[in-house]
């Protein structure tokens, strides 16, 4: 059996290491493409590289364009090598646009599409990655969703046969490493941040704990009011805020700015353990992130998330995640006036065996005639 992994966007990274991880436990064949969605150093390799991630035999080098284009470059490498390699199956994460193009390419192939992470919903049509996940979700022979809430949505647009909920997969990434985030002191994680400020952080800064956030989501980042309000709030917090800036906004907001916002300290994006070390030692997280915050929800630290809605709906219970608006001083009050109720924390994404249980599924099922 044989199957293709497409990836090409940073959490899609963390997601397949745990996948390769099971594949190569039960013996399968993987073939990894990346379309090279992602391709600074710091949002692509040193994932490779931390998480242990074989290299790709195929990078499509695509890079930043358009959507459309973006996504039409993609299917046309995808297609040479799904024909190339006549997998069993295609495996896809998320809601990226590397996965709608690899959804579109194998389902016009006739090959099985394994879609890990199905059935989230925010109900915003205009939102890219509800567009991607809807098309994603209806081309797959199997959708594996990481909550009962994606069953329950992919239900109500009539898709019932081999959906799975065994978790999210990413908590299976979550839980091994932060096992290993624990064997590391505040001083060795200061030391790997690279300051975009004048000024660099010391642990002087940050011994009463700080703020952590991310902020890269088109619909704030390309407002440069909205931008500006939500730089604001975080320039007003009475902790420190440690902000790894994603290169979409970092070619917004130009270096003086960064250096006006005295109470944030900008640093390059962060390799995946350093991400989780400063957002698990947190006091709050704020960010546009659907993908942070359900991971902030898993670690028990209560966010606050700049949209209009999220995906992951479970983590708005007992306000452990609010919503807030690119408004200064709506994100304010919500960040110093909205205490989460601690009882209503769940485990409700699995328990890190996701990755085990799709692979037995894949490998008990996937079989194909192909039409090329
Ligand atoms: C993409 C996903 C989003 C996911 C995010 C993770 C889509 C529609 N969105 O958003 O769901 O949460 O990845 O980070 O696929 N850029 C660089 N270097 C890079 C990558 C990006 O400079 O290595 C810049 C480019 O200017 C590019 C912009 O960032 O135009 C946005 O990158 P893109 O991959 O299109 O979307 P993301 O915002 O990263």
């Amino acid at each position: 059996m044989k199957i293709v992994t497409v990836i090409g966007a940073r959490p899609q990274f963390i997601k397949s290491a745990a996948l390769s991880k099971e594949l190569k436990n039960q013996n399968i064949e993987e073939v990894l493409l990346h379309t090279g969605q992602h391709y600074d150093y710091n949002m692509s390799q040193v994932f490779f590289e931390e998480l242990g991630i074989d290299n790709p035999k195929y990078n499509l080098n695509i890079g930043s364009d358009t959507h459309a284009k973006q996504t039409a470059k993609m299917m046309m490498g995808i297609e040479d090598v799904l024909i190339a390699e006549k997998p069993d199956c295609v495996v896809l994460f998320g809601d990226t646009n590397s996965t709608l193009a690899g959804a579109v390419t194998a389902a016009k192939l006739n090959i099985p599409i394994a879609h890990i992470e199905a059935g989230l919903r925010c109900f915003l049509r205009y939102v890219p990655e509800e567009q991607n996940r809807i098309v994603a979700d209806h081309l797959s022979a199997y959708n594996f969703t990481p909550s009962e809430n994606g069953v329950k949505w992919l239900a109500a647009e009539g898709i019932t046969k081999n959906v799975y909920n065994f978790g999210d997969i990413m908590v299976d990434s979550l839980l091994h490493y932060t096992e290993v985030v624990k064997t590391k002191s505040l001083s060795y994680y200061i030391k790997r941040l690279v300051s975009l400020n004048k000024r660099s952080i010391s642990e002087i800064d940050l011994e009463n704990s700080w703020y952590f956030s991310t902020i890269h989501r088109q619909e704030n980042t390309d407002d440069r009011k909205k931008i500006e309000q939500i730089f604001l709030a975080l320039n007003k917090l009475d902790k420190p805020v440690i902000l790894p800036l994603h290169p979409r906004t970092k070619h917004i907001i130009c270096n003086t700015l960064i250096d006006q916002y005295t109470n944030i300290f900008f640093t390059e994006p962060l390799s995946y353990i350093d991400t989780l070390y400063f957002a698990k030692n947190a006091c709050k997280i704020i960010t546009d992130s659907g993908g942070l915050h359900k991971e902030c929800y898993v670690m028990r630290v209560p966010s606050v998330v700049i949209a209009k809605n999220s995906c992951w709906a479970e983590t708005f219970e007992g306000n452990c995640a609010i919503l807030a608006e690119p408004d200064s001083n709506d994100i304010l009050n919500k960040v110093n006036n909205v205490i989460p109720d601690a009882s209503k924390w769940k485990t409700c994404y699995g328990d890190g065996t996701a990755a085990m249980k799709i692979v037995d599924i894949l490998h008990n099922n996937c079989k194909v005639d192909l039409v090329i």
